[in-house]
């Protein structure tokens, strides 16, 4: 029997990533009856959870460390002990990664769903009594289906006592914007078939959330929106980013085309900011992922369709690595860049696909020695996700660039661009709007360039101070 609404007193989260901590910590926060349990394998990030210091929490989002801060000890729990919280649970979130696999059928498009059956084989061993699995990892159309063989399988274990209801509730959040997201979402979407576990959760979102902002649909609704509407977003991005092209070579400008058509109601002012090609863990896995779903359903035409996006997305990628090459003369060896932002965006320190990481690479590749400095993201992270340790770097002590292509962080920009021959601007952090130009041109190397693949810097400041000034989309 599925608990009655007011029966739901624990619940538990597989997964303490940057889904699965920001949005238990919310519940935790907004639900103070309900006791909250996040747990994962990864012990290193369950101790940053629940690290003394609010600083040093795993994820960096705006406003997490108050959240976590009121909720944790309370009523928010992390933990490693995974079958003792499900035990304990009366509903239990998978809010496990779900990347694209990397071999085997379906390699480079279909999602790996390993976690997702290791977690859901763990609550069928696991639950006691009967236990409402939420999907919140972001799933192929029909994962459900095999959560639920899964669970069948045990269904009745321990003297009959053990069943499941299963349901659908992905994530919306953004990063760097997660908590409010989260507080204030522009829908909660509930799919499922067992009505009783849909108004239980649902009463759970009531809590903060406007009824008529609580959408129920079919279990498969429920999944394939949250793949269409993270490919409509995406699509939209690789079509402004396609007009910023065009922008440049006809002298037009993107930001006055996109303030134009975005005060089409129809269309709205949102995401239509031309950069350097989308990053972030969903985007382009979600987008392969509906192209194999196409495929795999003999939709060859639509799959094509959506794959351009993706495509589109890597060639804006190279286009911004290939204009700073040709730029400075059709050589980077010896030469040195300034790199400001290593995150995906801004008010993350997430770089998983992060544009930054295949610009930086296509430099490297030509010899470049890259300073590279972000607010929020540190060199271990920056040398994993190059497969390069850092470097010294050699041409300001006079070192004539030998070909390869090294990187060392720097503390500041100001540090960063101390013998740089140009500023690449690749992460939209708020900082860089206020940069000081005339004291980064006073210690760069003449002729010196901003490339501002954001279009956040004060172009006529960095003008003035003597540098030559290209932004994405201006013509
Ligand atoms: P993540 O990699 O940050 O976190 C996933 C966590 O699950 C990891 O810490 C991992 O150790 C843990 N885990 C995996 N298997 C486990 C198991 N069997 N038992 C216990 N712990 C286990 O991933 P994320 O960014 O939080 O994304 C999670 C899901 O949410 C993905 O499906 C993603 O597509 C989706 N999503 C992500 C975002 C986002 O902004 N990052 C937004 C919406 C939806
Ligand atoms: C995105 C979606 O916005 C969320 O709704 C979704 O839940 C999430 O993916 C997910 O499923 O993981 P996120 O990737 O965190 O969220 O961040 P976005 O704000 O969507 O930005 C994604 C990328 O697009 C970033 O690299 C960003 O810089 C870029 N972007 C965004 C642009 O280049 N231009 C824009 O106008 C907007």
């Amino acid at each position: 029997m599925t608990p009655a609404v007011a029966d739901i007193r624990s619940i538990c989260c597989i997964g303490a990533g940057y889904v699965g901590g920001p949005t238990m910590a919310v519940i935790a926060d907004r639900c103070p009856q309900l006791q909250v349990t996040v747990v994962d394998l990864n012990a290193e990030r369950i101790a940053a959870w629940n690290h003394d210091d609010l600083g040093r929490l795993p994820v960096y989002e705006p406003g997490l460390d108050a959240v976590v801060g009121r909720a944790r000890g309370r009523n928010l729990h992390f933990s490693t002990a995974v079958d003792d919280a499900i035990a304990a649970a009366d509903m239990v979130f998978l809010s496990v990664n779900t990347p694209t696999k990397s071999r085997g059928v379906g390699a480079g498009q279909a999602s790996d769903l390993r976690w997702i059956e290791a977690s859901a084989r763990q609550v069928a061993a696991a639950a006691s009594g009967h236990t409402i699995v939420v999907e919140k990892s972001t799933l192929p159309v029909r994962t459900a289906e095999a959560v639920k063989a899964i669970l069948a399988a045990a269904q009745g274990d321990a003297g009959g006592s053990k069943t499941f209801s299963v349901l659908s509730n992905p994530e919306f959040l953004a990063e760097g914007t997660a908590i409010a997201d989260l507080e204030a979402p522009d829908r909660v979407l509930i799919g499922g078939e067992d009505d009783q576990a849909i108004e239980a959760l649902a009463a759970i979102y009531g809590h903060w959330v406007s009824g008529e902002r609580i959408l129920r649909t079919n279990l498969w609704s429920s999944e394939l929106s949250k793949l269409t509407a993270n490919a409509f977003l995406a699509q939209r991005i690789s079509s402004i980013n396609s007009i910023a092209a065009l922008c440049e070579a006809t002298g037009a400008d993107v930001r006055e085309v996109a303030r134009a058509i975005g005060s089409d109601s129809r269309l709205g002012p949102k995401f239509l900011q031309a950069g350097p090609g989308f990053g972030g863990s969903c985007f382009q896995k979600d987008i392969l992922n509906l192209v194999y779903l196409c495929r795999h359903y003999g939709l060859e035409e639509v799959a094509r369709y959506w794959e351009q996006v993706v495509d589109l997305n890597t060639w804006q990628q190279q286009r911004i690595a290939r204009k700073v090459v040709l730029s400075l003369f059709g050589t980077l060896t010896g030469k040195r860049l300034a790199v400001l932002g290593f995150a995906f965006k801004a008010d993350t320190n997430d770089t998983r696909e992060s544009p930054a990481i295949r610009i930086c690479r296509d430099l490297l590749e030509e010899g470049a020695e890259l300073a590279i400095v972000d607010p929020k993201v540190d060199a271990g992270q920056i040398a994993a996700d190059l497969g390069q340790a850092p470097g010294p770097l050699g041409s300001t002590t006079g070192l004539v660039g030998v070909g390869e292509g090294t990187w060392a962080a720097a503390a500041s920009p100001l540090e960063a661009a101390r013998g740089a021959d140009a500023v690449l601007i690749l992460t939209e952090w708020q900082a860089y709007r206020h940069l000081d130009w005339s004291a980064l041109a006073a210690v760069m190397r003449r002729p010196a360039w901003l490339f501002d693949a954001r279009a956040v810097a004060d172009a006529a400041a960095a003008r003035a101070a003597g540098l030559t000034v290209w932004r994405v989309g201006e013509g």
